[in-house]
């Protein structure tokens, strides 16, 4: 007894003094923290007591095309800043796969490898601040920016962006979330004017950036081009100072998009922190101080119209983000450029952001009584690397798709190329090209054609070719350059075709997709990507790529055609297709896609069953299981929707509240569990004006796409 007590005491003892050390340890941190906090914010603010009003307006603007003002004489450097968001543009090194390929991946540490990727190229080539990650939701197919981009779902944008910066951030550089905010079409993007309901505003175009402020603590935001509800957004108070600085507490800084300030007072006043890009027609020998934010508000605060606090705050703000990157006391990392590691997390995101979009009779991957393959289309050979306008990227190498099929095949396999198509202004089907390409795949065993969308090379020719680029939008989601003629004759003469797409988005697959037994989905998938595609066909590789937006059938059938509007001088866009972006419109409105979102196959199968929702006081936590039936290795994304059986205002259909990517073996299973918080169930009522969770029976749904549910059930909340 007395020993059974003496035992009772000692455990009790010790666990005491192990709460006390965490407690301590806790307390210490806490401590050490609030007075780095407190030595900083006294560094700033003594440095600012030093500077003159000049100095100060000096680091508010540009003081080149890729600098911001320094003030040497206290110690302050220039920030450095390059584009992002899937290389370090201004240097050869490591070019990654692009945004829709990482969200492909629908896998935030690869999201947090990217960025880390990033900061390391970043820190060896002595930048401050990458210009990226571009999350703008894909609200239109025809968005020439939407391979920048993640993805057409708010949830995902924000789970992805959160591991990107992150990985930035911790090499000790800034990441710059761009562009704030509804700049998703190129046409007109100087000038158009986004009209929008504060509920979509709210739950489809703004939680990437809120989870990057609130979640990732991002140092920069970029102001887009475009005007929101009248207001320029670069220099729109709502959203910079309202919403991002007060309501998230945003603590970093605003930079314009190059060229993006349109008038010194909105700006000075309505949040933006530092212009850049202004041009000011003075190529190339630019005077900086005439910009906006330059000469004029040194006149300004002098002449009592502006508050010099209010230019203070802005210096605050960049010399916050300074210290915080080490830019002016600390030490920098020095980073890496191009190395083993960092081309094996290019490979990794391709490998697991190509989408295996079709595979009729499993005949991928290619068996190996496969010899000889015909490799067709200018896309198999293209580097696409340089195009897309400004995240180009100078890549150290690029393995095109062509390369990586004949480093995989060696000498055992016979690979013959034929261009198939011309990528011109402008052209059409080329017979002979065609005819050359269709007799070649007839002599093969399989043939795979390589096409889709392009990239523009370069900015002086944007207009001419490029379907994906910067500036540009689609004209329409045709196949160009007689691409689908192409593909008919080739599945002629050979019925065994796959189909490779490259793009930043859907391509209208009509004339030929009942007849093509496989298509992979490739985006454009970096400097590796030619090696996973080869990986992926020749099955060493098992495909987990899971599309991050709809692929509509035809680009009618798309919401932003169908339900928006765009004036007829194309100055005003009307987001009437509000909250029905994506699957949230296909699902509602029963419309078939082509492919749905979050759709992608495997080699392998999955099993998903034992679902058990358990409802708490904040959290609800749903279990199942997950089994990998077949016999190969494999990863599945089983993807949580949630619906509101009866609510106030209407809702959609379903929309993604969580999702995990499984890595399983053969005949392996696992117990996933996810919880689920408030976040999950509540939508922004705007006659309320704020975000609302009703009480009623919510349907969880368990997919391995918005289209193919597994599971059922259901809570009362
Ligand atoms: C683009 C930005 C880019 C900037 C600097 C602008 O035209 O919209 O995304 O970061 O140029 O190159």
């Amino acid at each position: 007894m007395i020993n059974t007590i003496i035992k009772q005491t000692n455990m009790l003892y010790k666990s005491c003094c192990r709460l006390f050390l965490l407690f301590a340890a806790v307390a210490f941190t806490l401590n050490t923290n609030a007075q780095k906090n407190a030595s900083t914010e006294a560094k700033i603010n003594a440095l600012i007591k030093k500077m003159t009003l000049e100095e100060k307006v000096n680091m508010i603007h540009a003081s080149s095309f890729f600098t911001s003002g320094g003030v040497s004489r206290l110690g302050i450097p220039k920030l450095v800043l390059s584009d992002g968001p899937h290389a370090v543009r201004s240097d050869t090194g490591t070019y990654l796969p692009v945004g829709t390929c990482l969200a492909a991946t629908w896998n935030p540490k690869l999201g947090y490898e990217f960025g880390s990727v990033l900061g390391s190229e970043a820190n060896f080539h002595g930048k401050d601040v990458i210009l990226g990650p571009g999350i703008n939701i894909i609200r239109s197919p025809l968005n020439g920016r939407n391979f920048e981009y993640e993805s057409e779902d708010p949830y995902l944008v924000s789970r992805m962006v959160v591991g990107y910066i992150n990985g930035v951030q911790d090499q000790g550089i800034s990441a710059c979330v761009k562009h704030f905010a509804v700049n998703n079409m190129e046409t007109n993007r100087f000038n158009v004017n986004v009209n929008l309901t504060e509920r979509a505003l709210r739950e489809i175009y703004l939680p990437g950036s809120k989870a990057a402020v609130t979640e990732a603590n991002v140092n920069t935001l970029m102001g887009s081009y475009n005007k929101v509800r009248g207001q320029w957004a670069s220099q729109n108070s709502y959203l910079l100072n309202q919403i991002l600085k007060k309501e998230w507490g945003f603590k970093g800084f605003v930079m314009s998009d190059w060229g993006a300030v349109h008038n010194t007072i909105e700006a000075i006043w309505n949040g933006c922190d530092l212009e850049m890009g202004t041009d000011l027609n003075q190529r190339p020998h630019r005077d900086y101080s005439k910009f906006f934010m330059g000469d004029t508000v040194v006149n300004l605060v002098r002449s009592g119209r502006i508050d010099e606090s209010v230019i203070n705050e802005k210096v605050r703000r960049i010399l916050y983000v300074m210290f915080k990157t080490n830019m002016i006391d600390g030490v920098r990392k020095k980073g890496e450029s191009n190395t083993k590691a960092h081309q094996q997390t290019a490979l990794k995101v391709a490998e697991e952001g190509i989408v295996l979009l079709k595979n009729d009779n499993k005949i991928l991957p290619l068996s190996s009584s496969v010899k000889t393959i015909a490799v067709i289309g200018f896309n198999a050979e293209r580097k696409q690397a340089m195009g897309g306008g400004s995240s180009q990227a100078k890549a150290f190498y690029e393995v095109t798709p062509i390369e990586g099929l004949r480093n995989a095949g060696g000498n055992k396999i016979n690979i013959t190329y034929n261009q198939g198509y011309k990528i011109e202004r402008g052209a059409t089907a080329d017979d002979l090209l065609i005819m050359q390409a269709a007799e070649a795949a007839s002599k093969a065993d399989v043939a795979i054609v390589v096409g889709g969308w392009t990239h523009g090379f370069n900015y002086s020719v944007w207009s001419d070719n490029a379907y994906d680029a910067e500036g540009y939008d689609k004209p329409d989601m045709h196949m160009p350059f007689g691409q689908d003629e192409l593909i008919k004759a080739v599945l002629k003469a050979n019925p065994k075709t796959v189909v490779v797409l490259m793009g930043g988005g859907p391509i209208d697959m009509t004339q030929w997709i009942n007849n093509v037994p496989a298509i992979l989905q490739a985006w454009y998938p970096g400097m590796e990507g030619g090696n996973a595609l080869a990986k992926i066909i020749f099955g060493q590789v098992n495909p987990s790529g899971k599309l991050p937006m709809t692929f509509p059938k035809i680009l009618e059938d798309a919401p932003s055609q169908k339900l928006g509007i765009i004036s007829k001088d194309s100055m005003q866009l009307y987001y009437t297709d509000d909250i029905y972006v994506g699957y949230r419109y296909f699902d509602t409105y029963k419309v078939e896609p082509q492919f749905a979102f979050g759709h992608g196959l495997s080699y392998t199968t999955f099993e998903y069953s034992n679902l058990k929702i358990q409802a708490g006081k904040k959290n609800t936590t749903i279990t199942f299981t997950l089994k990998n039936t077949g016999s190969v290795p494999g990863a599945e994304v089983a993807q949580v929707y949630v619906k509101q059986e009866k609510s106030t205002l209407p809702r959609p259909e379903k929309e993604l509240k969580a999702f995990e990517k499984i890595f399983l073996q053969p005949g392996d299973s696992k117990l996933v569990k996810i919880v689920l918080d408030e976040n999950a169930f509540h939508y922004y009522n705007d006659i309320e004006n704020k975000w609302v969770m009703e009480n009623g029976v919510y349907d969880i749904m368990i997919g391995a796409s918005s289209r193919k549910i597994k599971l059922n059930g259901k809570v009362k909340l």
